[in-house]
């Protein structure tokens, strides 16, 4: 037997004696807030993060396919060789104008753009100043520039500032702006005012906000009105599509494009997806954006009054609710509780989320309705 073959093994046992083993399951039609997974079993979704239910949406898959006609499956090449295609420049100004940037820039994925960003602003000598819930891609991409990581309590500005003051040549502060397993907001004004008095940089992780928060669904800088230095806007979530871009000035942007290794040494994101995006962006920036976005709202206010209904703590800053439940065991047995009722809220267990605090997370979306509402309540009253 190879020997990947016998550690694989010896890992999964491990895996699966702490409840922490997971599963592939694919859906057996587009995505949406009714779904089908195993063959006559539908389910109300509440584990994608479909914020404003574009990832079905018939003229977004229609601009994918009139996209790959035009220009074909894949880019083929990095963009800096001969993957660079107009759709992405049309794409990049769009996410710009949305984000009142002076410019954008694509990568291949959320992950990829926070693997990447940061080398290229800070190195060994440098310091980072990250929250303790920041998302996987950021701790990566924090470690991947070599820079001193310092990390503070979640949420605390004080002990933020504090970190700032440490000797280092250049700082930079990260945070999500929307906490991605939590959904609370992040104090965006007072870290951007700790990062002005430190002359730091800051750069904010929208992935869970672009097209959910702020004005035509810019995001909660937008809505703060708080500058950034680097902020990402995936395409990946609210807009229904895939790949990421990170908003900043001409310069920012330049330096982006030579230095972030996860886009000079990777291929450019498919054409046709910038084509899918841009009219996803599209919606989301027109009236029915603002609509889509007041019934995720009321939504949220429906579910958040019956959760505190049922016992939880609810807060309304986004669209992401944890319920939190604490052992694995009791997450998965949650879930297939509900599962069994007809609701879909994936168990999240470490390393996702921390010791002990494993959880259902419901992520609601514009396309709920109120009945869909109902039924997750009325499930998660019968086994609370
Ligand atoms: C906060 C946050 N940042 C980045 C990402 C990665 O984005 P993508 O899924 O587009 O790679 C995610 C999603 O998983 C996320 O939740």
């Amino acid at each position: 037997m190879p020997v990947a073959d016998d550690i694989a093994r010896e890992e999964l046992r491990a895996l699966s004696s702490q409840g922490l083993q997971r599963q592939l399951e694919p859906l057996r039609a587009a995505q949406g807030v009714e779904i089908e997974l195993r063959p006559g079993e539908r389910l109300i979704n509440f584990s994608s993060n479909d914020y404003l239910g574009l990832a079905g949406d018939s003229r977004v898959a229609q601009a994918l396919a009139e996209g790959a006609r035009k220009w074909g499956s894949g880019a083929s090449a990095s963009r800096l060789v001969v993957g660079d295609f107009e759709p992405h420049h049309g794409l990049e100004a769009a996410v710009a104008k949305l984000e009142g940037a002076e410019a954008a820039l694509l990568f291949g994925s959320g992950y990829a753009a926070n693997s990447g960003m940061f080398g290229a602003f800070v190195q060994q000598g440098d310091l980072i100043v990250s929250d303790e819930l920041n998302h996987a891609s950021i701790i990566d991409g924090c470690k991947l520039s070599r820079a001193r990581i310092e990390v503070y309590p979640h949420s605390d500005v004080e002990a933020a500032a504090k970190l700032l003051k440490l000797p280092a040549r250049r700082r930079l502060l990260v945070t999500d702006a929307i906490f991605s397993m939590d959904g609370d907001r992040a104090p965006l004004r007072e870290l951007a005012r700790i990062c002005a008095a430190s002359e730091a940089m800051l750069a904010v992780d929208e992935a869970h906000s672009s097209g959910v928060a702020g004005p035509r669904g810019a995001g909660l800088c937008a809505e703060l009105d708080v500058a950034s230095d680097l902020r990402l806007t995936t395409l990946s979530k609210a807009f229904g599509v895939f790949g990421a871009a990170v908003s900043g000035t001409r310069a920012v942007r330049e330096l982006l494009l030579n230095r972030a290794r996860s886009l000079v040494f990777a291929t450019g994101l498919p054409p046709a997806l910038a084509c899918a995006a841009l009219e996803a962006l599209r919606i989301s920036s027109s009236p029915e954006g603002d609509e889509r976005r007041a019934s995720l709202r009321h939504n949220i206010r429906q579910f958040a009054a019956g959760l505190r209904k049922l016992g939880f703590e609810a807060r309304e800053e986004s669209a992401i609710f944890p319920v939190i439940l604490g052992t694995p065991e009791r997450a998965v047995e949650a879930a297939a509780r509900l599962r069994s009722s007809g609701i879909l809220a994936k168990a999240i267990r470490p390393p996702t989320v921390a010791q002990g605090t494993s959880r259902l997370r419901f992520a609601l979306s514009a396309k709920h309705t109120a009945a869909h509402v109902d039924a997750a309540l009325n499930a998660l009253r019968q086994i609370c």
